[in-house]
């Protein structure tokens, strides 16, 4: 199934119990927020998360977090394309 635009603007909660999981920096893989290898084309490298002990994390798919991997909220300030007023290229409004 593909992923849309809006379908990545809510962060997902994952409940990481592995000690070392890589989240996806470079917006390619088939399988996010993890990492599946499709970086290999680009020069961005994934995020290697190590934890302690299992945590339940709210990962960002906004791309916008100024804390990624982490959800920031900023998601919450973002308009979803289909909410947008629609473009109004040369006309005159009024
Ligand atoms: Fe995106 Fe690895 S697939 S960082």
């Amino acid at each position: 199934m593909p992923l849309f635009y809006d379908d990545l603007i809510e962060p997902t909660i994952v409940r990481q119990v592995s000690k070392s999981v890589a989240y996806c920096r470079c917006t390619r893989s088939k399988n996010l927020p993890f990492c599946d290898g499709s970086h290999a084309v680009t020069n961005v490298k994934p995020f290697i998360l190590e934890l302690n002990e299992p945590e339940t994390i709210a990962i960002c798919r906004c791309w916008k977090s100024k804390d990624h991997p982490y959800c920031d909220g900023t998601h919450g300030r973002l308009v979803k394309p289909k909410e947008r007023p629609p473009h109004q290229h040369g006309r005159n409004p009024g």
